[in-house]
């Protein structure tokens, strides 16, 4: 049986260690012979690659493992990158998240001002690490991460049409998995779901099980009342910012009940109520550092402190299995249905072929086949509509290094509120990204 090559890129991650984790958890289904771990600062990467070489070690010594800042190296004779890059590291999240708010506007990792800001960040590094995978191993596939997600997609659609590339989120799965939760179920895996929108941004219309039983109306009925929050373990989303995002959900529900919503579409549906209830001086990034960041990079130090990664675990939750999931349906021709991010192409058919949407897919070894969501109604189109056009417009701005354009934006984005403050966040985004973007005019 063949055995695979994967490279990790953004190795320095803190979700790598969980990937490489989930990689061993699943090699009798997805056998591998190769694992490299791929980061541009070797600092970052070192104590993160020294960690998982120890537990690699310990649980499957015959697959060869490395880490490296060579992209020759790290790209050669491999199947599958698995990419999750943070251009501008947590410090230029924080900017990203605190210098809307400072205006009255929300700041946020991948949502309005702070999105795009990190879109025009994003797009130059994911064609960087595709443009190597397609040097030195032509034949594989780049599984995509590397946030925001929807404009990073927009770019490879656009300056890469060709090329093997798949833009994936975990919201998705995530929430499915508090679906399973809700209704008592084993795992988000016996749900058949139907689901349409961009990236942080879409509804699922329909839910249920393997036997075709209706599942919507008990999950409506919970989410009316709780959003999403339930008993449900959701590791990766269980900060008290996290939880709020969920319970909100039965407000950004109460505006589509007929459809359940994505956690995101709260930033565009109440951006005032989000605002109101963020503290400018300690964001989201603020936190993560404060814990994720902090834990993940501690468990490292110990495990190469005491030469054994046992009596620890590194989390691999949803988030590791949907990519691991992925690569093993495009190794195997599995054709697992997963939602990914994908040119339109008639998938909404009164929506733009060339707009990267969210929906479901059948993967097999060609790639993923979108399947038809059909008719959009007129609100969530509306919405979807503006939402689109602002991400096109970051990469025009990216390509075009045109202020104007990235002025629209802003200004497009339903959690600006007019031309005039989208200038001033816009002028400050400039200030602070001086080191990351192209120069604009
Ligand atoms: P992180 O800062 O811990 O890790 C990112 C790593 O990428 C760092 O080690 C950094 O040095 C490296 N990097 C930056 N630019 C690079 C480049 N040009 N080439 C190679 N390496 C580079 O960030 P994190 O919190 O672990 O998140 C990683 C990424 O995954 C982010 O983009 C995040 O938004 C994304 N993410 C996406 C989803 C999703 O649903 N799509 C879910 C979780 C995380
Ligand atoms: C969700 C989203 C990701 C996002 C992450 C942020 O899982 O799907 O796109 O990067 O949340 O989580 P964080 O813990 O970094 O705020
Ligand atoms: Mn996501």
């Amino acid at each position: 049986m063949k055995k695979f090559a994967i490279t990790i890129a953004g190795g320095g991650s803190t979700f790598t260690p969980g990937i490489v984790s989930m990689l061993l958890d699943y090699y009798e289904e997805f056998p591998i012979s190769v694992i490299k771990l791929y980061d541009n600062f070797q600092e970052r990467q070192d104590p993160i690659g020294e960690a998982c070489k120890i537990m690699l070690q310990e649980r499957h010594p015959e697959v060869t493992f490395s880490y490296t800042t060579d992209p020759k190296e790290a790209f050669s004779n491999i199947d599958f990158v698995m990419a999750h890059i943070r251009v501008g590291l947590y410090a230029m999240r924080e900017q990203d998240e605190k210098i809307p708010l400072k205006y009255g506007v929300v700041g946020q990792e991948t949502c309005g001002p702070g999105g795009m800001a990190y879109g025009m960040r994003s797009i130059g590094g994911v064609l960087e690490i595709l443009d190597y995978m397609e040097k030195y191993s032509p034949d594989a596939w780049m599984l995509n991460y590397s946030n925001p997600a929807a404009i990073v997609a927009e770019a490879t659609r656009r300056l890469r049409p060709n090329s093997k590339i798949i833009n994936i989120c975990d919201m998705p799965v995530s929430i499915e998995n508090t679906f399973a939760g809700i209704l008592g179920l084993e795992s988000r895996k016996e749900l058949i779901v139907r689901y349409f929108g961009l990236n942080h941004f879409g509804w699922w219309t329909s839910i249920t099980d393997k036997a075709g039983n209706d599942l919507m109306p008990q999950l409506k009925e919970w989410v009316a009342e709780h959003g999403y929050e339930s008993s449900t373990e959701d590791f990766q989303h269980r900060a008290p910012s996290w939880k709020e995002t969920f319970r909100k959900v039965k407000d950004v529900y109460a505006v589509v009940p007929d459809m359940l919503p994505n956690t995101y579409l709260k930033y565009y549906l109440y951006p005032d109520y989000v605002v109101e209830h963020s503290n400018k001086e300690y964001t989201r990034a603020n936190e993560v550092m404060d814990s994720r960041e902090k834990e993940v990079f501690e468990t490292a130090a110990e495990i190469i402190k005491n030469g054994t990664a046992e009596g620890y675990e590194f989390h691999a939750g949803a988030h590791a299995s949907f990519i691991v999931d992925l690569a093993r349906a495009i190794a195997y021709n599995t054709q697992e249905r997963m939602l990914l991010i994908v040119p339109n192409n008639g998938a909404l058919v009164n929506f733009p072929a060339d707009a990267m949407v969210e929906v479901p897919c059948l993967v097999g070894s060609n790639g993923p086949e979108p399947l038809v969501m059909g008719e959009i109604p007129t609100f969530q189109k509306g919405m979807m509509e503006q939402q689109v056009a602002a991400e096109k417009l970051v990469v025009d701005a990216w390509e075009e290094k045109s202020y104007q354009k990235l002025w629209q934006a802003l200004t497009l984005s339903a959690t600006v509120p007019s031309a005039g403050i989208a200038k001033e966040i816009l002028d400050d985004l400039i200030e602070a990204n001086k080191e990351y973007w192209p120069e604009l005019s």
